[in-house]
């Protein structure tokens, strides 16, 4: 698919509000090997049974007859269930993971993978609960196939340079950024706020001029972790129609972070760069092009 009708397709998602949509985020599974202090799964959990293969295989191809032609796979850890990950890369046209890492995704699943890891290795582990670093560097090594996708929050915003050179020693695709999205922003410790959000922006900006290459940001995009200006926009908020399913295929409102979030705390890179591109920076429709590259889609 050329580069311009990529992205005529993913704006013109965005904008429909009528059509079906093209782009589904489904929780393949709600069981997970780790229990990350920030995670909205932790709050949200949902321990009824889970879909066995070929129900999922089922479910997908509905899916794809309606309409829908890509897939993100999460949960959860959707590693946990890689029959399920085969057969999604099979029916869909596309296919994107977000994975924690320690469960390599075989090589035959040629896609974007977005993998979170939080900071260096006692960071990492503090926020994640489990020692599992070191073999998440092993899984993801030369994995050109990845991107790190942290989630700063206050426990991991001065680890910023750190996450930089763990991408550049892993030597995977590169790396982005999110910031946490909490549910009650008067009271949540984990919540960047004031002088400590303008830290972080200001550390952001500082490793996007030194590291260009692998640092899939923009001034602009960065800029939104503070103004928080898209969220009012954010296409996945304003959408009628179904974009989000939990693992047992309820729908999930606003989006993927579940019932009780505060959009106006959201730092998902996700919508901020959709907003950068509607606002036409020709650095984020460059970085869209990074994040879900040719190779994949
Ligand atoms: C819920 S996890 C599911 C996939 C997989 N288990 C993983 O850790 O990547 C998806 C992503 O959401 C992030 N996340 C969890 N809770 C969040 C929150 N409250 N705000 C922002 N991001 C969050 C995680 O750090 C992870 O990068
Ligand atoms: S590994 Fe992913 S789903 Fe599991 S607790 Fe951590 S962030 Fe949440
Ligand atoms: S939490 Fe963020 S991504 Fe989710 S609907 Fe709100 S603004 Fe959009």
């Amino acid at each position: 698919m050329s580069k311009a009708t990529r992205l005529y397709q993913f704006l013109h998602g965005m904008t429909q509000k009528t059509t079906y949509p093209s782009v589904i985020n489904f929780d393949i599974t709600s069981k997970c090997n780790l229990y990350c202090e920030h995670c909205y799964w932790r709050k949200n959990y949902d321990p009824a049974g889970e879909f066995t293969d070929s129900e999922w295989e089922e479910i997908f191809k509905d899916f794809y007859s309606k309409g829908a032609h890509s897939a993100f796979l999460t949960g959860g850890e959707p590693s946990l269930r890689l029959k399920v990950i085969e057969s999604a890369y099979q029916i869909f046209d596309t296919i994107t993971i977000v994975s924690n890492g320690t469960i390599r995704i075989p090589e035959e699943i040629q896609t974007r993978i977005f993998i979170s890891i939080d900071g260096p290795k006692e960071i990492h582990e503090k926020i994640r609960g489990r020692n599992v670093f070191d073999s998440i560097m092993t899984n993801i090594k030369n994995d050109k196939r990845v991107v790190l996708t942290p989630t700063l929050s206050t426990t991991n915003y001065h680890y910023i340079e750190d996450l930089v050179q763990i991408a550049r020693e892993s030597n995977v695709d590169g790396i982005t950024f999110s910031t946490y999205a909490a549910n009650d922003k008067e009271t949540d410790k984990l919540l960047l706020r004031g002088e400590e959000l303008d830290w972080t922006v200001n550390k952001l900006e500082e490793i996007w001029r030194k590291n260009k290459d692998i640092v899939f940001l923009s001034p602009k995009i960065i800029k939104l972790f503070k103004s928080k200006k898209f969220y009012k926009n954010c296409y996945l908020r304003n959408q009628t129609k179904e974009i989000s399913y939990d693992a047992q295929l309820k729908q999930k409102e606003p989006c993927v972070l579940g019932e009780g979030v505060d959009c106006s705390t959201c730092g998902c890179i996700v919508p901020i760069v959709a907003y950068a591109m509607s606002r036409i920076d020709v650095r984020a429709w460059l970085l869209f092009d990074k994040l879900f590259s040719e190779r994949y889609y």
